[in-house]
Parts: structure tokens; C-alpha cells; sequence
């Protein structure tokens, strides 16, 4: 496969065409942002880690029979994946309070939540990424009715397995986000990434954060943690 044209660059990976109509070639980069691009560092390595513990999870919910758009690792930094139009939703999914629901409801840190509470926030840099309910979603033509079902299903699934997965490992998934894509068929694809940039990990027996939260509050080299959730799912995974 040829990698081809730039076709989009976000905060943390950069997209290309490719030779393949329907695949579509990711570079994971070294950048982090954090509170909408206002901190930014470039951490070398990070994009490798990302990348790595992208694809072993993928590969996993792959396995699990989650329908997504992964298709190969094919360097430290780079995967190919199946071409989709990215529905402008984040699906965020909490097991326990951390981050902005702490902040929202003044409520005690790691407060577990039952049910597991699911948000949806609009995919939007230059509006801050709103907090969008189903209404709005339907009245903004975002989705249909069906397919904001589905999104809530397979977050459930998602989470169901990556939890799972975590704890053998004595991580305790504490929230995550989501993205999910259309295929040209109208298929839904799980798709973006899924790393500790975009879920909070908690160690179970030290309770230290081994995700962008080190980042974001100043708490050190967020690699550490990075490479500690690689080593630990290798391990798991390939044994
Ligand atoms: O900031 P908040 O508490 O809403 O984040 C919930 C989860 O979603 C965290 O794991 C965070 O890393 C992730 N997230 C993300 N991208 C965003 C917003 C949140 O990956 N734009």
C-alpha cells in the first residue's frame, strides 16, 4: 500500500490517502494538547505508544466481534484503517466521576456511577466541544434515531470489554471517549483512536493515573504511565 496525499491533521494524528479508495493511512504524532489545544508539548515516543496500545486494543475488540475500522499496524507510529465519514459526536462513557463531571456536580473523585453514565459532546474545536443531548442531536440531523441507538449499544459493548480487559491488568478504566464513523455502505463503525489520551487509567494498586491526566495536570512524564499500560497488555494479550 502507498501512502498518498494529507488529508486532514488533528491534534494528534495526521491522515493520508492512500493508493486504496477505501483505506486510509494514520500517523500517530508526538504532540499533546490538552483543555482544547490551549497546552500543548511534544512528548518523542508518544505517538509510538499511542499507536501501539491503539492497535492492541482494536485488535482485542476486533476479536470480541465490535465492528470498527482498524485494519493493520504497519509501523511504531502508523496504521491503516478502513475509510469512514467520522460522525461529529463524542461518545463519552464514565465509570467513575473524574474530570469534568467532578467539576460539574461537585461530586468526590472515583465516585463510582451506576448506572455507567454515557454523554454525548459535540466534535467542534471552535465551540469547545458542547455537551449535546439526544434532541439536539436529532434536530441538528447529526443521526437518526436508529443510529444514536447503536451508539449507545456499542459504547455499552466497548465498555463491557475494555473493563474487563483493564482489570486483568489492575487497571481500573475509569472513563473514555469514543468516536464512530460511516462507512459508504451506511454501515457504523467504531473508529479514531482509543489510548490514554482519550481514556483515564488508574493503577488499582497505587492509584496513580497512567493517561493525559498527568499531562494535563502537571504531574510529570506522561510517557511513564504510557509505557506502563503498553508493557502491561503486551504482556497480557500476547501470552
Ligand atoms: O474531560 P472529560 O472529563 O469530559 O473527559 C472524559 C473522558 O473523555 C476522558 O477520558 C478524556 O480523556 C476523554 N476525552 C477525549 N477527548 C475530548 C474530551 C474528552 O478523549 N475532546
Amino acid at each position: 500500500i502507498e501512502k498518498k496525499a494529507l488529508k486532514y491533521e488533528g491534534k494528534a494524528k495526521q491522515v493520508f490517502a492512500t493508493n486504496n479508495a477505501d483505506v486510509l493511512w494514520v500517523h500517530y504524532m508526538d504532540q499533546v494538547t490538552a483543555l482544547n489545544g490551549k497546552l500543548k508539548e511534544d512528548f518523542p515516543e508518544k505517538g509510538h505508544f499511542n499507536n501501539l496500545i491503539s492497535n492492541l486494543l482494536f485488535d482485542y475488540l476486533t476479536q470480541s466481534g465490535i465492528a470498527n475500522h482498524w485494519l493493520a499496524n504497519i509501523s511504531e507510529t502508523d496504521q491503516l484503517v478502513k475509510r469512514v465519514d467520522i460522525i461529529p459526536i463524542e461518545v463519552v462513557t464514565r465509570n467513575y466521576a473524574s474530570g469534568h463531571f467532578v467539576s460539574r456536580f461537585d461530586v468526590k473523585p472515583m465516585m463510582p456511577l451506576t448506572p455507567t453514565v454515557q454523554e454525548f459532546y459535540y466534535k467542534s474545536d471552535a465551540l469547545d466541544d458542547p455537551f449535546m443531548n439526544d434532541s439536539q442531536i436529532l434536530a441538528l440531523k447529526l443521526a437518526t434515531k436508529e443510529e444514536l441507538t447503536d451508539l449507545r449499544i456499542y459504547a455499552r459493548q466497548v465498555n463491557e470489554k475494555l473493563v474487563a480487559l483493564f482489570k486483568n491488568i489492575g487497571i481500573t478504566l475509569v472513563d473514555f471517549k469514543l468516536e464512530f464513523g460511516r462507512t459508504a455502505d451506511h454501515q457504523i463503525l467504531l473508529a479514531d483512536e482509543i489510548s490514554p489520551d482519550t481514556m483515564r487509567l488508574v493503577d488499582q494498586s497505587t492509584g496513580e493515573s497512567l493517561d493525559k491526566d498527568v499531562f494535563r495536570k502537571h504531574q510529570g512524564d506522561l510517557r511513564v504511565g504510557y509505557q506502563e499500560v503498553l508493557n502491561r497488555l503486551e504482556q497480557f494479550l500476547n501470552q
